[in-house]
């Protein structure tokens, strides 16, 4: 990709204006609000340092959550993290694109930062569409002319169609940020020859891109999808399990029920190659309660998957050649339920594949299992990065790349 976009080695920043589009979205705990990860805060620090050191005025724009999502928030702690990674302050600048914003960016002086407040407080910002309409966007319209170039280091939100990630490249010179350079670079790499046959290990809660995801996966040369977390639980009720009213209510919440449909059609093309759990673990009153599928409905949620099923698992990564993996396969933050995430990650870093994660969860019990070093790829993103692998263009870098036969750096 180093040739279709321009990097940050094509410019020099001394006294210019920057605005960076970074991916600081972070789980917070519920009580007390504080931020529980910051590896994505130290994945943008060669970015960061590279542009306060040539003497850059830097204004960074970051999302955290969803709205209406518990950990929907104003980034005031993110700036207080990103100072002491960057070990420069970071001021916070609790407004997005007002005359407040304005007056902050003239007053800035060389090797300056300011990030901006959560720019999914605007909201426009949560649509995705094409780019020429996000780039007519206030938000872009309002921020451009204030800056004299943009750059995407947000490598964990390029497969989002969002104002901030597609919008800029439209209107202004644009730049791929060390990060975003570094994910491509690897994981394309990774991509030129993967060794087969590739498997697939998709959790979490965002069942809505990790089945889009399969089908691609599914479609070009994957051999295996194994399901756990909520993507294993819609395809259960797709086969016609009733998974009980606790884990249905989830689903409800998160508003994908619509997925159970997706998640149909997909099984009637692919059942012999989706693996679904054939054991489960509920979380009766707080204890690990393990049951065969066969003895669904309970009235307990689904926490994990069972013991049988991560022995099954276990076996289709030892022969894979090449494994992706994003999101847990159970509530992985509750001792109770860490079991299937924690062996599965295991089993990966024991294969002899190539391997690669992504996603908070999944690359947080690897840390704490101590089994980077047997991982061939850590991923900032999760499920950008598995739209990568799985054959999809990323927007960000697609924009990017037009930028670059549009602008004259
Ligand atoms: C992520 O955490 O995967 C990215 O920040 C994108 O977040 P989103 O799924 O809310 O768009």
């Amino acid at each position: 990709m180093m040739q279709q976009v321009y990097s940050m080695d094509d410019y020099d920043f001394k006294g210019k204006r920057v605005l960076l589009r970074v991916d600081i979205n972070t789980p917070i705990n519920p009580k007390t609000g504080e931020l529980m990860d910051y590896r994505r805060f130290n994945s943008h620090k060669e970015t960061l340092r590279e542009l306060v050191d040539s003497g850059a005025r830097t204004v960074v724009l970051a999302h955290q959550g969803r709205p209406g999502d518990m950990d929907f928030t104003t980034l005031e702690r993110h700036a207080e993290r990103l100072s002491e990674v960057v070990g420069k302050k970071v001021k916070y600048v609790d407004s997005i694109f007002s005359s407040y914003v304005l007056r902050e960016v003239e007053e800035m002086e060389e090797g300056d930062l300011i990030l901006l407040e959560n720019c999914r407080f605007y909201s426009e910002e949560v649509l995705n569409r094409p780019s020429d309409v996000q780039a007519k966007t206030f938000i872009v319209q309002k921020l451009k002319n204030l800056f004299d170039v943009y750059i995407n280091d947000a490598f964990a939100t390029a497969h989002r169609s969002q104002p901030t990630v597609i919008g800029f490249p439209v209107v202004m010179k644009s730049l791929a940020g060390r990060l975003m350079q570094k994910e491509i670079d690897t994981i394309e790499g990774i991509l030129k020859k993967p060794k087969k046959p590739i498997t697939f290990v998709l959790g979490g809660t965002k069942a809505d891109d990790s089945l889009k995801i399969a089908r691609k996966a599914l479609n070009n040369d994957t051999e295996y999808i194994l399901a756990g977390g909520v993507v294993a639980n819609i395809l259960l009720v797709a086969k016609g399990y009733r998974i009980g009213e606790p884990s249905i209510e989830f689903i409800r919440g998160k508003k994908i029920v619509d997925q159970i449909d997706v998640g149909k059609e997909l099984l009637e093309e692919y059942s012999d190659r989706i693996i679904l759990p054939s054991d489960l673990a509920l979380d009766h009153y707080g204890e690990r309660m393990e049951i065969p599928v066969s003895d669904l409905p309970k009235n307990y949620k689904i926490s994990d998957i069972g013991h049988n099923t991560v022995e099954k698992y276990r076996e289709i990564l030892m022969n894979s050649g090449t494994i992706f993996a994003n999101g847990a396969l159970g509530v992985f933050e509750d001792p109770e339920f860490k079991y299937g995430t924690e062996e599965i990650l295991k089993a990966i870093a024991e294969s002899k594949a190539f391997s690669v994660i992504g996603g908070g969860h999944t690359v947080a019990a690897a840390k704490k299992l101590d089994l980077y070093g047997d991982i061939t790829h850590i991923s900032s993103g999760g499920s950008a990065c598995v739209n990568l692998l799985a054959g999809y263009k990323l927007p960000a870098v697609e924009e990017l790349k037009q930028s670059k036969k549009k602008f004259r750096l």
